[in-house]
């Protein structure tokens, strides 16, 4: 079955795993400080953290901002449910502003807009912006209008490792406060699960630091006393897992650029239906976390649905990321407003399968089906 996204294993990574079996430092070890070391050099910030996953990263990024409880964070309709559950994990209420629809980021003219409402700008302290696909939000921009209201600036990099705007590693922090990462199994780079937070701000990387492990801080006068000194959790990551992100991690601009190539022969070989492709900003290098086209034709439910069950009869299985946040059940009553861009997306667009892995022979196995299914049912 060809999903539409799936890690890539080598014997080396397996190997890293079983020399922290071997040498027994299960949790917190060497790997952990290598990794975090690496990854900061890697995206040119000054601190990195590694956490248990993309949600406990986006939590402890929140938690570490001085709020009120009447502050609210600002983010888009169209992201995975994690980003805003974890302004609720932090006791922080969200609003949501619509997509552009060219680029599916947070559109930052909406965002001004949201902004004129006095409410808004008095009680919004944080803009959350997900690099969508992994094709960058305009961070400029975002932070051009988050230093106006005084917000701070979360980037939710999630699906964005190995991508660059204005020619810096998203996760440099150039333009927010912190950033964000997971290592899901189909993102860039995996361990298994696992997060990583970068930031150049050393107080909240310290928080950050002291709330991934329960809060608790050794006393200098008695060292072998840990202390509470702060609300914390269990967000530790494994040096199973670090040593594995460690090994991925070397292969990242061969992931990236196999990517690339499989988006080019899309584009190439899915020509002349009636689609159109997710664009990137000028200045930006998009890291292709999804492949996603939308059917310039507004396609019925019936006919996606026809589409995906022929396609899954060939073993080729389509995704849609996502139902917009305020279409799910339990979000739905919060709002009242439609994010017609989300929507629209939501309804029209599917994601093709992209990973490393993909040989030359499943791409053509995959297009050659796609475009006879389009044809067929007139899409
Ligand atoms: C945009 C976005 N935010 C947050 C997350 C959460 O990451 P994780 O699955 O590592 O907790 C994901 C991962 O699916 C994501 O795509």
């Amino acid at each position: 079955m060809f999903y539409y996204g799936k890690n890539s294993l080598n014997k080396k990574d397996k190997q890293k795993i079983n020399e922290v079996l071997n040498e027994g430092y299960l949790s917190q070890g060497k790997s952990l400080t290598i990794l975090e070391k690496k990854f900061a050099k890697y995206v040119s910030a000054k601190y990195c953290l590694a956490v248990s996953s993309g949600t406990a990263a986006l939590h402890l990024a929140i938690t570490s901002l001085k709020l009120d409880k009447k502050n609210k964070a600002v983010t888009t309709p169209m992201t995975f449910v994690a980003t805003v559950n974890a302004c609720i994990y932090s006791n922080i209420d969200f609003d949501l502003v619509d997509i552009d629809s060219n680029n599916f980021n947070i559109c930052p003219k909406k965002l001004i807009k949201y902004f004129d409402n006095k409410k808004n700008q008095n009680l919004t302290k944080i803009i959350i912006p997900v690099h969508y696909g992994g094709f960058p939000c305009d961070m400029k921009e975002i932070n051009r209008i988050a230093k106006k209201n005084n917000a701070y600036v979360i980037e939710d990099a999630s699906q964005a490792m190995g991508a660059e705007y204005k020619k810096d590693k998203v996760g440099s922090c150039k333009y927010s406060d912190i950033s964000v990462f997971s290592m899901h199994p189909v993102k860039t780079i995996t361990s298994g699960e696992g997060g990583l937070i970068t930031t150049n701000n050393k107080t909240l990387f310290e928080k950050m630091k002291l709330m991934r492990s329960h809060g608790l801080k050794r006393k200098k006068d008695t060292p072998w006393t840990a202390e509470m000194i702060s609300i914390g959790y269990n967000y530790r990551i494994t040096d199973l897992q670090t040593s594995l992100a460690i090994s991925q991690l070397e292969r990242i601009n061969k992931f990236i650029k196999k990517r690339e190539k499989i988006v080019k022969f899309y584009k190439k070989n899915l020509k002349g239906n009636n689609i159109s492709f997710q664009e990137c900003l000028d200045d930006s290098i998009s890291a292709n976390h999804l492949f996603t086209l939308i059917f310039n034709n507004k396609i019925s439910h019936a006919n996606k649905v026809k589409l995906y069950n022929d396609l899954l009869e060939r073993k080729i299985k389509f995704a849609v990321q996502y139902l917009p946040i305020n279409k799910h059940k339990y979000y739905k009553k919060k709002f009242k407003k439609n994010y017609k861009n989300s929507e629209n997306l939501y309804k029209n667009a599917i994601n093709l399968p992209i990973y490393t892995d993909l040989t030359h022979k499943n791409l053509l196995y995959i297009v050659k089906n796609l475009n006879k299914i389009i044809k067929k049912y007139n899409l």
